[in-house]
């Protein structure tokens, strides 16, 4: 048998609402023509992200009834507690409310203005939560990461001789390493364990901590297991208590590989550091045994992350991705490759040539998507990265359009539509026109800006 199938049967459905393009239109310019701004119920596949937008499965349902709401010591912190600690083996383990609750307090707390921290590729809140410390975020992913349709199996790799050479002429301001496992932002590509040990044994050998951004930890294991040589015969949950073994630290958004629809934490060895980090948890997110998350959400997490390591769920994971990557590849839409884990990200910038980054390829397709099936998407390009603390916008290193698969949420069928649905864009492409904005906040401008069409 070659077709891959859910491993799950489905217990309860939601409807979603068809609409017309006519609708569509109104409500996109209703949104400034950012379809962050849109009403969910206007759209019709939410490609949106993956994030804390996945089908919970019957266990954590019936967790979330196990939920002990004390607000100190509540005994779902220590189920939690402990199904983190199997996983990770770090000491201090931090709940917070989503993952960039967990990129502040670590942050705000060890950096200060003029530090460097080095990152494959710093994910958008990573990065402003350093530069809001006034510190500064940089990128060191390997030249074929940069490169769309450039196949590497591990294109999410740190650039071992760009991080040796930083931390000899730059040394002094590093205050962390980081890995991003995978890394979204360049096309949610794996890092093999390879990288990671070497990582560590350069973070380590230049007195400098080495943390991991763990969103999608599992998904790497997995990409791990089926491509690195001698991996085979692991188990995803043993691949990743080794990925977590080599490091000091991470940050997890539970949203992702917690299976949840909320939560994160941040989990560290540093005594020193996860005192000071519990301290300003106290003041903005809660009591460390809860940390902005009610009892039933740590339940539900805790179940997630058991759930997400079981191999038969990664292997459907991984291979429905795909089978969406490949449709679209044989169809002659470009796309990064070889597809990452928990999105296809097509190549806008290569699809769209008559359109310059500085008049977003990736907005007009993100756009078009809409308008002609209800699909929503996210451009990951120069809107996102475009402008720097200066004021000054450049293109960014690529503008890529994702296409966020939401865990074990649609089916097949609903994959072949957005298949469809974005074929027939690529029929009228030539007639796709780029976007200028007239309205952007200083930071994060992706989120809410409103564009309008070039004249
Ligand atoms: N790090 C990475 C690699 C991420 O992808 C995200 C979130 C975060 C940190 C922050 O976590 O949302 O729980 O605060 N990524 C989502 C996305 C939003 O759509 O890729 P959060």
């Amino acid at each position: 048998m070659h077709t891959i199938i859910e491993p799950f049967r489905i217990k309860s459905v939601e409807p979603i609402r068809f609409t017309t393009r006519e609708e569509r239109e109104t409500a996109l310019q209703g949104a400034g023509n950012n379809v962050f701004l849109l009403h969910a119920d206007d759209v019709l596949i939410d490609l949106l992200t993956d994030s804390g937008t996945g089908a919970m499965s019957a266990a954590q349902w019936g967790a979330l009834m196990q939920g002990d709401e004390s607000y100190a010591g509540s005994r779902s912190y220590y189920r939690f507690e402990s199904v983190v600690r199997d996983l990770t083996g770090f000491r201090h383990i931090i709940p917070t409310h989503q993952g960039r609750a967990a990129e502040r307090i670590l942050f705000h707390n060890i950096l200060r203005p003029g530090d460097l921290v080095i990152n494959n590729t710093h994910f958008d809140t990573t990065r402003a939560n350093i530069e809001v410390e006034d510190a500064e975020a940089r990128d060191l992913v390997i030249e074929e990461g940069k490169i769309p349709g450039f196949i590497h199996p591990f294109k999410g790799n740190m650039d071992l001789v760009a991080l040796e050479k930083t931390l000899a002429q730059e040394g002094d301001r590093v205050r962390l390493v980081m890995v991003t496992v995978t890394n979204n932002s360049g096309g949610g590509q794996p890092v093999s364990l390879e990288n990671l040990r070497s990582v560590r044994e350069i973070a380590h050998r230049h007195g400098k901590p080495f943390f991991i951004d763990a969103c999608r930890f599992a998904e790497n294991a997995y990409f791990i297991k089926m491509r690195e040589s001698g991996q085979r015969h692991r188990t995803p949950k043993e691949i990743a208590q080794e990925m977590f073994s080599l490091a000091d630290g991470c940050t997890m958004s539970a949203k992702k590989d917690g299976l949840a629809n909320m939560g994160g934490f941040l989990a560290l060895n540093d005594d020193a550091w996860a005192e000071a980090c519990r301290n300003l948890l106290i003041l903005t997110e809660g009591f460390p045994t809860y940390g902005g998350l009610a009892g039933y959400d740590l339940e539900a997490i805790a179940q997630g992350l058991v759930e997400v390591v079981e191999e038969s769920y990664l292997h459907y994971r991984i291979h429905s991705t795909a089978y969406l990557a490949n449709k679209l590849d044989e169809a002659g839409i470009p796309t990064v490759k070889p597809p990452g884990g928990h999105a296809v990200y097509i190549d806008a910038r290569t699809m769209l040539p008559h359109v310059p980054p500085l008049e977003y390829p990736g907005i007009a397709l993100v756009n078009a998507m809409y308008l002609e099936a209800g699909i929503r998407a996210v451009e990951i390009g120069t809107v996102m990265f475009g402008t720097h603390p200066d004021g000054t916008e450049t293109p960014a290193a690529m503008d890529l359009v994702r296409l966020a698969i939401p865990r074990r949420l649609y089916t097949q069928s609903h994959i072949d539509y957005v298949a469809e649905a974005l074929i027939e864009v690529a029929r009228g492409k030539s007639a796709l026109r780029g976007w200028k904005i007239t309205r952007a906040p200083k930071a994060l401008r992706h989120f809410t800006a409103q564009f309008q069409p070039v004249a």
